[in-house]
């Protein structure tokens, strides 16, 4: 018996997008959301990033994950609800399945298609296992919906993708999953402050691939917009910014040049930049320290032998 459902939650409609993109553009400097990033190319370049000898964090935190799997299991607790934020192909959370023993199985991300295929084949290895995909996107918001069902939840987000939040959104996101865990915990990846020279390294890699996976988003631009951006006009920018502890991502236009699309148009100096991602890096005492004033207790955490990135165990539950 096999139960697999799905479910769409997030419309997002050609109008709303180029608004957005429209009026990130105008803003100074412009600005492209992240989220644009991930385009099918946009997605396997990232994928092709997180193989890289300079991108420390995915295979970091696979080694924490696996050289603490039981205590954090046990730290965090079994047979929850896993809700698995921004799940992907959802096979870092399959990992977990055998020690969490969960009761469910919650894939989250902000297209069910992307989940459809994922999910079909995990159903078929776990056949006990209920599982629903949910398409929802939480980048402002995180609301479960009732079809989650009633029970405790682990909401599991690692990739340290919270990096992406500034520190005032990462708690405002922290608080909805204090409220959405129901009495559960959260299992985080966080991406820690270290060396520049590191850190510059890892997104602005020699092979090239975190330039490619930035200009890629000319292509989704010009695409959603409608303003031919010539791929070949822009430098990826990448660096580490110690004063607000972040990676900042650009766009540099090699010349002067004019974006136009219909309904508008932006003008760039040569040099000028197009701000495309931030990457937010934490130290221990200061992530421990918003899990506590989002509400969370028994925080717990586990790192790597350098310190690069650590693991977070939270309780929701009253202390
Ligand atoms: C997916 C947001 C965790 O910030 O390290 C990697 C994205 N950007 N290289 C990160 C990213 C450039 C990544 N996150």
């Amino acid at each position: 018996m096999s139960s697999l459902r799905f479910l769409q939650l997030h419309r997002e409609d050609d109008h709303a997008v180029r608004a957005e993109l429209a009026a990130g553009l105008a803003e100074t400097p412009p600005r492209v959301s992240p989220k644009f990033l991930y385009d099918a190319l946009g997605s396997r370049l990232f994928e092709a990033i997180t193989e890289l000898p300079e991108y420390y964090p995915t295979r970091t935190e696979r080694l924490i994950f696996e050289t603490h799997r039981q205590a954090i299991a046990e730290a965090v607790g079994r047979g929850r609800t896993l809700v698995d934020l921004g799940a992907g192909n959802g096979e870092k959370a399959a990992a977990w399945f055998e020690a969490l023993a969960p009761r469910q199985y919650v894939a989250v991300d902000i297209s069910v298609d992307h989940l459809r295929h994922a999910l079909a084949s995990l159903q078929q290895r776990h056949p006990g296992l209920p599982m629903l995909g949910l398409g929802v996107d939480f980048a402002d918001s995180l609301h479960l919906p009732p079809e989650v069902g009633p029970g405790d939840r682990l909401l599991f987000y690692p990739g340290s993708s919270i990096g992406n939040f500034t520190p005032d959104q990462a708690l405002r996101f922290l608080r909805d999953a204090h409220r959405e865990a129901q009495g559960g915990g959260l299992l985080i990846g966080v991406d820690l402050v270290k060396d520049k020279a590191l850190l510059d390294a890892a997104y602005d890699d020699p092979l090239q691939v975190t330039a490619a996976f930035n200009r890629n988003l000319l292509r989704r631009l010009s695409r959603l917009l409608g303003c031919d951006a010539d791929v070949a006009d822009f430098e990826h920018v990448a660096f580490y910014e110690p004063r607000q502890q972040r990676i900042e991502m650009h766009l540099q236009a090699r010349r002067a040049l004019e974006l136009r699309w219909p309904g508008g148009h932006r003008v760039l100096a040569a040099g000028e930049r197009i701000h495309t991602e931030n990457s937010y890096k934490h130290t221990v005492e200061g992530f421990a320290g918003l899990l506590r004033d989002a509400g969370f207790g028994a925080v717990r955490h586990w790192t790597d032998p350098q310190h690069w990135f650590a693991v977070f165990s939270a309780a929701a539950a009253p202390a």
